[in-house]
């Protein structure tokens, strides 16, 4: 078993917190402990010099919340603390974020080179609007370093998800970081499943950090969100196209689940971590557990700018393993697509790879039919090994 990393990256580290007596308007909320909800489309102007200032380019604070809102600034300054970054922008999704982040930064003659296996819909995004709009994609094995590198050669950006979150392949971000840099192209990657509290990327050279915040960020299933973050000047050519135009902003009130959720990141990551372990370790000795894909097991050079391993894995099951009624035998893990709340969740393959779109990531990189991807919640970690090893019993034909 490989060791588990023994210094998660401390939330503490990078400045002050985003709410109670840190919080410049600390006062002017009555001392109130959690970032109020600014739940309000607009913020009226003083009187017309400051009105013309704000359209002259000085404005005085948020003026449409379009734009700017005060609970989903502190949301962005929060991320930006954690990721060790200069600015950040909220999204209404992930996927938001990943579209207006590709689209600002990209135009048709220009060519992205992403990773096998990068999340599906990031894929989608890619071949669905980006390729037909004259934008060319790469798509090169993330683990082959020298590949990826003779790939960016002339590309205007490298988007990477390391571990891509299927099947857990690693990129080596302080290498391709610093080879992109010397070459001009613009890195961005996809965190959500790390967080800053195993990974911060920005740390390693890499430009632009983007989560899915349905995910641990939130760590409730209860929220859809998405954040950028990165160098200011990446961002403000965010902020000056598909941020305003697409219009695709985060609500004050989801900002505000997230900054919740935030306040205990770092314990809920420890536990996943911990239960991650534990469960990829006992899949591993499994007879019917052909192949474990936990990063915790990889050697590559990714692996270095890892303080953790998520709970968010995938094993292959031996072919006498029947998926549906594997599937069907379990009690505790449902079937669901998220991942990074409480409740502890699969993602069969074999069902997946019903996707009725001719354009569809899990085809095209052949993901395995007898892959199951496995999230660890927050429950009693022998109970949900209990339940695998019940539901692996049920589903075996011989
Ligand atoms: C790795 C990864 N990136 C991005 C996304 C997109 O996030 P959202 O669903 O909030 O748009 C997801 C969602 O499942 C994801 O798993």
């Amino acid at each position: 078993m490989n060791e588990l990393p023994s210094k998660p990256l401390s939330l503490q580290d990078h400045g002050s917190r985003h709410h109670g007596a840190f919080d410049p308007n600390y006062e002017r909320h009555f001392r109130a402990v959690s970032q109020p909800i600014y739940q309000t489309s607009l913020f009226a102007f003083r009187d017309f010099d400051d009105m013309a200032n704000a359209y002259a380019g000085n404005p005085g604070g948020p003026i449409y919340a379009r734009g700017d809102n005060p609970t989903v600034m502190a949301f962005e300054r929060e991320i930006a603390r954690l990721e060790n970054t200069e600015a950040s922008r909220a999204f209404a999704s992930g996927m938001g974020a990943i579209s207006a982040t590709v689209m600002a930064l990209v135009e048709p003659g220009d060519r992205i080179v992403t990773v096998h296996n990068v999340y599906s819909d990031a894929y989608r995004l890619f071949e669905t609007m980006l390729r037909p709009m004259g934008v060319a994609i790469d798509y090169v094995d993330g683990t082959k370093t020298d590949a990826v590198i003779d790939a960016i050669s002339s590309a205007k950006l490298l988007f990477l998800e390391s571990p891509t979150s299927l099947t857990f392949e690693l990129q080596d971000l302080e290498k391709l970081g610093q080879t992109a840099k010397e070459q001009n192209v613009i890195t961005v990657i996809d965190n959500s499943w790390a967080t800053p509290v195993f990974q911060r990327p920005a740390d390693h050279g890499i430009d632009l950090v983007i989560h899915a915040a349905s995910k641990f960020l939130s760590g409730h299933s209860d929220t859809v969100a998405g954040v950028v973050t990165g160098r200011k000047d990446l961002i403000n050519k965010i902020n000056g196209s598909t941020f305003p135009y697409l219009g695709g902003k985060l609500g004050p009130f989801e900002a505000w689940l997230l900054l919740r959720g935030l306040d205990t990141l770092e314990l809920r990551m420890q536990r996943h971590a911990q239960t991650g372990e534990y469960l990829a370790t006992s899949l591993f000795k499994h007879p019917k557990v052909s192949q474990v894909l936990y990063t915790g097991f990889s050697n590559h050079a990714g692996k270095r700018t890892l303080h953790g391993h998520s709970s968010l894995f995938s094993i292959i099951l031996d072919e006498t393993v029947d998926i549906r009624n594997f599937s069907n035998a379990l009690r505790t893990f449902r079937l669901g697509v998220s991942w990074g709340g409480p409740e502890s969740l699969i993602v069969p393959a074999a069902a997946v790879l019903h996707q009725k779109y001719e354009i569809s990531a899990f085809r095209h990189f052949q993901l395995d039919r007898q892959l199951v991807r496995i999230y660890c919640g927050l429950e009693n970690p022998s109970d949900l090994l209990a339940d695998l090893e019940q539901a692996i019993d049920a589903g075996t034909t011989s």
